[in-house]
């Protein structure tokens, strides 16, 4: 028997239609709002390679926080910039650290109603930049950094974390992190991996929302995944959640929105996606520019990661999204 001709233009007819048929759809619900706190400052400071993103202080990041629960985003995820660095970054762990005083304010002010994370790694606290402590040859010490990263999560955890978010990329991270966050009785604390993390030109205006500068020009290639490998990043998944890991990210998000796709089709827990801040700063600049429509461009990238198979978008879009959207 034959077909009658398909036409799929008849599905688009009207805006209503194309609600009805939609396959993907971008919620409040998905999203997770990256925040800098700042220690030692008086005022919320302007992140100039990021339009609209803060270094917030205390209070102001407090009240960040507010306004994004009442717009009905579920999570943020909170990164800290000490005043003091140090070659192993013990502010990390330290329990008046800038992270851990800022989650306590947070607890306090939203209870359970934001669900609170944390970036765990010692690069913003480190004197050189790096995401785990030197050996004698300038060179990340894998497993001298574990017990850093434990103390660190430890710490995040007494001081009210829901969530802690390894993003160093040491071999066995997540096992160190499960087994020390079991022993000091957080079992109830979840890890969401950084399993996929690519060395990335991406993250440099991240660099300078946490002023973070890598000693000697160096990098981070010795230890975040190599751009063009996509098959590498299911045996980091599969390591990760063989370690115990209760969620994984992919990340940068759309220069690998296949890498989100195989690893969506591989796996069954919640699979995050970090739209970073390269792929936030390039659509602001050409908004500011009258190059494109921002907003538009913005729910157009945030949907294709999405519609790649991410079930959350950890973005600097999160509070403007939830604006228009919600
Ligand atoms: C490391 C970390 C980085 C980002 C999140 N966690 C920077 C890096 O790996 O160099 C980047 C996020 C972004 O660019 O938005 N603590």
């Amino acid at each position: 028997m034959a077909y009658p001709e398909s036409r799929p233009r008849r599905m688009r007819r009207s805006a209503a239609m194309r609600r009805l048929v939609a396959e993907t759809r971008l919620s409040v619900d998905d999203l997770v709002a990256p925040l800098f706190v700042r220690e030692g400052i008086e005022e919320p400071q302007p992140v100039a390679s990021l339009p609209g993103v803060f270094q917030h202080t205390r209070n102001s990041l407090r009240g960040e926080v507010v306004a994004l629960r009442d717009l009905g985003v579920p999570a943020v995820i909170i990164f800290g910039i000490p005043e003091r660095k140090d070659a192993v970054g013990s502010e990390a762990w330290n329990p008046d650290g800038i992270v851990q005083v800022a989650l306590c304010d947070l607890r306090d002010e939203v209870g359970d109603d934001v669900v609170l994370m944390t970036d765990l790694c010692v690069d913003e606290y480190t004197d050189h930049g790096h995401c785990g402590v030197l050996d004698g040859c300038g060179s990340v010490d894998n497993d001298a950094t574990l017990e850093l990263y434990a103390r660190a999560a430890v710490a995040q955890a007494d001081a009210g974390a829901d969530v802690t978010a390894p993003s160093g990329m040491m071999d066995g991270q997540v096992a160190a992190i499960r087994s020390a966050l079991d022993d000091a009785g957080h079992d109830q604390v979840a890890i969401l991996a950084y399993a996929a993390k690519y060395a990335s030109a991406l993250y440099g205006p991240f660099r300078d929302a946490v002023d973070v500068q890598i000693a000697d020009g160096g990098d981070r290639k010795g230890y975040q995944q190599d751009p063009p490998n996509a098959r590498e990043a299911l045996v980091e998944v599969c390591n990760d959640l063989d370690q115990g890991a209760d969620m994984v990210m992919v990340k940068p998000a759309l220069a690998y929105l296949d890498v989100i796709a195989d690893v969506r089709a591989a796996v069954d827990v919640p699979v995050a996606a970090y739209h970073v801040s390269g792929e936030y700063a390039m659509v602001q600049a050409a908004a500011a520019n009258g190059w494109l429509d921002g907003d538009a461009v913005g729910l157009e990238h945030l949907l294709s990661i999405r519609r790649a198979g991410a079930d959350m978008i950890l973005s600097y879009l999160a509070r403007r999204a939830a604006e228009l959207i919600g």
